[in-house]
């Protein structure tokens, strides 16, 4: 009996998403003669078994497509809304796998989907992995898919945005995507030349900020760019965010653990708009008119890079012949020219943040970025 396996795009979509279909498609039915179903939708998809068949035809001419033809969506398969409830829905993904018969499922997806897949497979199904997401943030991968093309995008925009910003004498501050992980600010702003990046990793101070800002106008650049991840925080607000996060972590009881998580999600709420606050600090810090741009999901759309597409093949086809050996319960992670299966226990749950020591934070101390701190 040829193999049968199914595929699901999970969370955010990725520049490399339909670069990854056809890569573990192609492998899986031209090498190994496997066939291949597509849920839509993500979790929900497999929920509904609302699915489509993933044949030579379909996965032709997407290489080069943005997004994920299969859709994509943010539902858990444990907390998944369902009429005005929200329900523990894996029994339904279970029996649904059971019911097409599949020899495995191919989850993509950043964190969260990690976090689900690993769900998945506990319930005894058969489940692989693949990193993707712009804010390249999943552990144990060298890279996801997604960043490549995300930090181009980015990039630039902060090139644009220099010389709008020089010509009028402006500061421009410039959001970059990135909630936890400052990967993406800070690779646009170095590879863009931003005077100051801000990213979640490094609490700032809005005086420091100033400060450098002011050194450029008296040394006669009276513009500036300002790099800002939309996790960015002042050293006051991540403060307050790690008292919130150690108490709902050292929370006894439902109730105790409910209140903790609703204070972070506050604190969170809070810092909604952060960036057109810190623009107009800055202007009334230093005199100069500054404007904010946000880049927002344009840094998610589009036809993924070369180097996207790339890993997203290879990543595809490697994980196609996994499957074929019969490993499960693995993401498929890039590692230098090659790949790895790491286990998802390994994988669910973590973050990969930017190191304080981390070579570009210290590329872009070398060349005077100013960082916030
Ligand atoms: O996929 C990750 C991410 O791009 C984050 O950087 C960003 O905060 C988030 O998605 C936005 O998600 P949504 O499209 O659901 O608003």
């Amino acid at each position: 009996m040829p193999k049968s396996i199914g595929i699901l795009t999970s969370g955010g979509d990725s520049p490399g998403l339909n670069a990854a279909i056809r890569g573990i498609g192609k492998a899986a039915i031209g090498q190994h003669g496997m066939q291949v179903i597509g849920f839509r939708d993500g979790f929900r998809g497999l929920m509904e078994s609302r699915l489509v068949r993933l044949d030579s035809s379909s996965l032709s001419g997407i290489l080069t497509v943005g997004g994920t033809i299969l859709g994509t969506s943010r539902d858990k398969p444990h907390r998944m809304p369902v009429g005005n409830k929200v329900m523990d829905m894996t029994d339904a993904m279970v029996d649904s796998y059971e019911r097409q018969h599949l020899d495995a499922l191919i989850c993509l997806g950043g964190g969260g989907t990690q976090k689900n897949a690993l769900r998945l497979q506990e319930k005894g199904l058969n489940i692989l992995t693949l990193p993707k997401t712009i804010d390249n943030d999943v552990a144990m991968t060298d890279v996801t898919f997604g960043f490549d093309t995300a930090l181009g995008i980015a990039t630039e925009a902060i090139d644009r945005l220099h010389s709008t910003a020089h010509s009028h004498h402006r500061i421009i501050v410039v959001e970059v995507m990135g909630h936890r992980a400052g990967w993406l600010a800070l690779g646009a702003g170095i590879a863009g030349g931003a005077d100051v990046i801000l990213i979640p990793e490094i609490p700032y101070d809005v005086e420091i900020v100033a400060e450098a800002v002011r050194r450029r106008s008296r040394r006669g650049r009276h513009f500036s760019i300002i790099a800002v991840a939309e996790g960015a925080m002042s050293r006051q607000e991540a403060d307050s965010l790690r008292q919130a996060e150690a108490k709902a972590a050292k929370a006894d009881g439902k109730k105790a653990k409910r209140k903790a998580k609703e204070a972070t999600t506050a604190l969170w709420a809070a810092h909604r708009g952060h960036t057109l606050r810190l623009a107009e600090n800055i202007e009334a810090l230093t005199g100069l008119e500054s404007r904010l741009t946000i880049l927002g999901h344009l840094q998610r759309g589009g036809t993924p890079s070369a180097a996207d597409r790339l890993l997203a093949t290879r990543l595809g086809a490697a994980c196609a012949n996994l499957v074929a050996e019969d490993v499960s319960g693995v993401m498929v992670a890039a590692r230098g020219e090659g790949s790895e299966p790491v286990p998802l226990e390994d994988v669910a749950g973590k973050l990969k943040l930017v190191p304080l020591d981390h070579g570009w934070v210290q590329t872009a101390r070398a060349v005077g970025t100013c960082l916030g701190d």
